[in-house]
């Protein structure tokens, strides 16, 4: 079915569900997101429809700068002030953090605080992914089809994540936020792996 927002989409457009084929041009994505220590920018916003589905949040410890189109969490923090650095004290973390190298210091400081919801690609062979997200999250929720991320003013790219995309729970109120959210995808407790992970 054609689709003029999305390119080609296999279920008539619905943006978390879908999966489009880029049109020709289309190559801002998440492929850039996941890029920032090749110059592109890093600054991706998430579908505000995935915040309203999780919030609400305490906390945006790498949130963007002002101005932001819409709030991620009561408390933002942005560049030039250290989010990673910063006192998180007990609050309810949101967490789409820059990709590339730093992904993984991203994920083991939400392991670390224990309470909140990080987004990332689901890259599940990696170093970084396994020792963040299989060895110590609360659960998963692998999205089906691939969400567009949205430019710093609030418009949404054109291309979708260009790549599969996982939300994942650290703690028990993260991991019943991701059960009753309703955003379309397939949820896993990984506490119930025990042993094997
Ligand atoms: C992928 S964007 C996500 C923005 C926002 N959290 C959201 O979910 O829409 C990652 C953001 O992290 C910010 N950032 C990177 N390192 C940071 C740090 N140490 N402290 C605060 N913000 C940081 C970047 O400026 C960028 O806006």
């Amino acid at each position: 079915m054609p689709c003029p927002s999305y390119g080609r989409c296999t279920n008539g457009g619905d943006p978390m569900t879908s999966t489009p084929t880029p049109e020709p041009g289309e190559r801002r994505s998440l492929s850039g997101h996941q890029r920032p220590h090749r110059g592109a920018s890093d600054v991706w916003l998430t579908p505000p429809a995935i915040i309203a589905a999780l919030g609400p949040f305490d906390l945006d410890p790498c949130a963007a700068p002002e101005p932001r189109p819409w709030p991620t969490a009561d408390r933002h923090i942005t560049l030039p002030d250290d989010g990673f650095a910063a006192e998180w004290g007990e609050s309810f973390v949101w967490c789409n953090p820059p990709f590339g190298p730093e992904a993984g210091r991203w994920l083991a400081r939400m392991a670390d605080h224990g309470n909140g919801i990080a987004l990332c690609p689901a890259r599940t062979e990696t170093q970084w992914f396994i020792h963040g997200v299989w060895e110590r999250a609360t659960s998963v929720l692998f999205l089906h089809g691939r969400p567009h991320f949205h430019h710093p003013d609030g418009t949404r790219g054109r291309a979708n994540s260009g790549a599969p995309i996982v939300l994942v729970g650290y703690g028990r109120t993260a991991d019943d936020r991701l059960a009753v959210c309703g955003l379309p995808g397939s949820h896993l407790d990984l506490t119930e792996l025990g042993a094997a992970r």
